[in-house]
């Protein structure tokens, strides 16, 4: 039996985290949300620490409003940056397992073919910034740590999806940017990949997302295709969006990742594990959660 925390149980990965684990007898799940534990408060992490002795920690909390960092980036390192680096310290102290869920926009979507793992990050915005200084402290502070970077995750709370559904509910037409390319990942695709590496003891750095890449606009489209709305997708460029929208922040055009560390260390076929294609992983999402 292990004791596994999730913190940030209540985000969308924190609750796909909570289904996947449900019913596993060699699992003891402790949900905190962020009413429980605030991650950048050192004090509260130790206290947390000595009552649950954890043996793994999933860190789903994080200050993800990307254009919330911009204007808040003290607030964005704190909560991504020294909230990580907290966990990160007493997993050490306690030999616990650390996994750490960073993102895509560490890079600064300039590429021309998916982003690897030991690509270089240069991140473009304050959430970027803040994640990838999160992902240093636990690198170099936590022995036992996975850090998993995903993107476009969509699953039962706010994101592109469910604004998409919204929107279409009101609106005949919708203008969605067309020149983002990236790839949307279920929160159940993800909480699976994490509990597959979780029991293991293959640390180190991962991209978790699914297969295949699309932009926002295609995204959108796809979307409303499956769900059967006739609501027309206008595509517009970054640069129209952010006429629109001035206070956005900036966000990487290209930010496809290849999962190159999970298939080198898991072969497919061989006890290996394959993300689902984000086509196939949105229609089960669709079937699930009607
Ligand atoms: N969403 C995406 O598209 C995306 C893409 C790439 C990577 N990621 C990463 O994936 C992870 C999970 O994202 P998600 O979409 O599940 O995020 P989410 O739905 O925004 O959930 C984040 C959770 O963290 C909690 N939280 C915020 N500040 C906290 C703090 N200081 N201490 C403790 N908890 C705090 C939030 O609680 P309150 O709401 O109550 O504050 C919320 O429950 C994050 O690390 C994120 O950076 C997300």
């Amino acid at each position: 039996m292990r004791k596994v925390i999730v913190t940030g149980a209540s985000g969308q990965l924190g609750k796909a985290l909570i289904q996947a684990y449900e019913g596993d007898p060699q699992v003891e799940l402790v949900a905190l949300d962020h009413k429980d534990l605030a991650i950048e408060d050192l004090e509260s992490v130790r206290q947390m620490f000595l009552r649950e002795e954890p043996d793994v920690v999933i860190n789903c909390a994080a200050y993800t409003n990307v254009d919330g960092c911009e204007e808040n980036e003290s607030q964005a390192n704190r909560i991504n940056g020294v909230g990580p680096r907290n966990l990160a310290i007493y997993c050490e102290k306690l030999n616990a397992k650390l996994i750490h869920i960073s993102t895509d926009y560490v890079f600064d979507g300039c590429g021309s073919r998916p982003y690897r793992e030991d690509d270089r990050p240069m991140p473009v915005s304050a959430y970027g910034r803040s994640k990838l200084v999160g992902e240093m402290y636990v690198a170099n502070l936590c022995h036992r740590h996975f850090i998993i970077r995903t993107a476009w995750l969509y699953g039962e709370g706010k994101n592109f999806l469910n604004t998409m559904l919204r929107l279409s509910q009101t609106h005949d037409r919708i203008s969605v940017v067309d020149d983002q390319v990236g790839c949307p990942t279920s929160t159940k695709e993800l909480a699976r990949m994490i509990r597959f590496l979780e029991p293991t003891e293959q640390y180190g750095l991962y991209h978790g997302v699914c297969r295949g890449q699309v932009s926002w606009a295609g995204f959108a489209r796809e979307i409303f295709r499956l769900y059967g709305r006739d609501t027309e997708v206008i595509p517009i460029t970054t640069e129209q969006y952010r006429q629109m929208n001035p206070r956005t922040a900036h966000r990487p055009s290209y930010s496809v990742l290849e999962d190159r560390m999970l298939a080198l260390i898991f072969p497919e076929g061989m006890q290996g594990f394959c993300m689902k294609d984000w086509k196939e992983a949105l229609e089960e999402f669709k079937k699930e959660n009607k």
